[in-house]
């Protein structure tokens, strides 16, 4: 007697995984010059000619600053259960140093409250890419003080929200910011600075190290973590010089984030490549980066193809981004859809870094289609299951954030890549739900994937 097959199999995920949606202040919030808030680089940046492919800003982006209850509701309304959003540091804390102000503190304050009332559990992120302009004037991240100064911003923002907020994450991809800020140019500050980059490197990681200290002190039982994009770099082709490259470029751009966080020392290879550069590493920065943290915030796309280009200075590798798998899928961005690299990634953490807890806190994809987004279906799925075989595997991973919650606004590319699984009409700030949303409400509904 043959038994009937079941109707649909549910590959089911750990009881108490969160499933959950992200942004950042920039991306969505508006309100720019409201109740004091300063400016940051990106409000800078957005004003320079031709440095934003549609030449907007963020300036109106989701009116989320006075549209965040609704935004609550919604995402009460998709089953969310975590929300991850960023602090604005000039609209905290003008300037960037000193007191904060009570009215920009407050608007986070309120968010919390709602989403504490929705059930939803807040996961805030202290940067997101906003530096206040006057700490630019400064230096920003190369100037040695900039740990400090972090260090005070998170300490007084865990202080203020410690006591309703329980998950923290310092940075967002410091591996993105600083290369794209400090050395092609194409975000903010918008410099092309090797010297510069060198000592970015070093005192984001330090910046890290001081606002975990400062958190642990100011918003106890807390779980504090980080968010690094750690893509699978591949080499191009299967030369020996695109592989030996590949190397050089993950030491560089992946490890010399994760080392010293994780394992408290740099990697000798990206050690060796940027010694020209001559990095003011002190006696005691590796202890103050390497703090115990909780988890490992990991955003993750798409993989890098690298090939080994003798004309760029330390590094003599580079990216091909039009370069795809045969026959690979890929979303408006050009970044192919690759699911084992998910995989790669928590099998690495795993294997190498003595299995952190990690986060999924950002995965997604830029689409023009407005509402049927069924790539996005598609892309969604086949990376949750691959971060379930991870799971299967033994790898901690404990959450999964999509990016993003809605169509915002996309850094150098303006409001041109739509990565939102809720659409936003930025005439009329309408949000409507695209297919994506109404699969990722069931998908979180039923704790799987069918
Ligand atoms: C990540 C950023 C996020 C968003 C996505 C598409 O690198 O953290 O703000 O721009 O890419």
């Amino acid at each position: 007697m043959s038994r009937a097959p079941s109707k649909t199999s549910l590959i089911r995920f750990p009881k108490d995984f969160l499933w959950g949606a992200a942004t950042s202040s920039y991306q969505i919030e508006g309100a720019p010059a409201t109740d004091g808030k300063t400016q940051s680089i990106w409000d800078t940046f957005c004003r320079s000619a031709g440095k934003i492919k549609d030449g907007s800003s963020g300036d109106r982006a989701c009116e989320h600053f006075v549209r965040y209850r609704d935004d609550v509701a919604l995402m009460k309304s998709l089953g969310l259960g975590a929300y991850r959003f960023s602090i604005s540091w000039p609209r905290v804390m003008p300037g960037g140093k000193g007191q904060l102000d009570d009215r920009g503190i407050d608007f986070y304050s309120r968010l919390v409250d709602e989403l504490l009332e929705a059930g939803i559990t807040p996961f805030v992120t202290l940067y997101h890419w906003d530096l206040p302009q006057e700490l630019q004037d400064r230096g920003g991240w190369t100037n040695r003080d900039i740990a400090d100064w972090f260090g005070e911003y998170a300490g007084a923002v865990g202080r203020a929200l410690g006591d309703r907020a329980k998950h923290w994450i310092t940075l967002n991809e410091p591996q993105i910011f600083s290369f794209l800020g400090y050395l092609t140019g194409e975000h903010a500050p918008g410099l092309v600075d090797f010297n510069g980059y060198g000592k970015a490197s070093h005192h984001i990681n330090l910046a890290h190290g001081s606002a975990v200290q400062a958190l642990r002190s100011e918003a106890q039982q807390s779980t504090i973590g980080t968010t690094l994009q750690n893509p699978p770099v591949h080499p191009r082709s299967d030369s020996d010089e695109d592989r030996q490259a590949a190397l050089r470029f993950d030491s560089v751009f992946n490890r010399w984030y994760l080392d010293p966080v994780l394992l408290g020392r740099y990697p000798e290879l990206a050690l060796e490549l940027l010694a020209p550069l001559q990095i003011p590493i002190l006696d005691g920065d590796l202890t103050r980066i390497h703090q115990p943290i909780d988890f490992l915030g990991i955003n993750h796309y798409s993989r890098f193809f690298i090939y080994a280009d003798d004309s760029i200075p330390l590094l003599r590798a580079m990216m091909d981004t039009s370069h795809h798998a045969p026959g690979a899928r890929h979303d408006d961005f050009g970044w192919d859809l690759y699911p084992d690299g998910l995989h790669e990634v928590l099998t690495m953490l795993r294997t190498e870094y003595a299995n952190p807890v990690v986060y999924i806190t950002e995965n997604g994809c830029a689409l023009h289609e407005e509402f049927r987004d069924q790539y996005r279906v598609d892309y969604l799925d086949a990376y949750l299951r691959a971060a379930h075989r991870a799971i299967d595997d033994g790898s901690r991973l404990a959450g999964y954030f999509v990016w993003s919650l809605m169509d915002n606004f996309e850094w150098a590319h303006g409001y041109t890549m739509r990565f939102g699984i809720v659409h936003v009409d930025f005439e009329t700030q309408k949000r409507t739900l695209k297919t994506s949303a109404d699969w990722y409400r069931d998908t979180v509904l039923r704790n799987g994937l069918v």
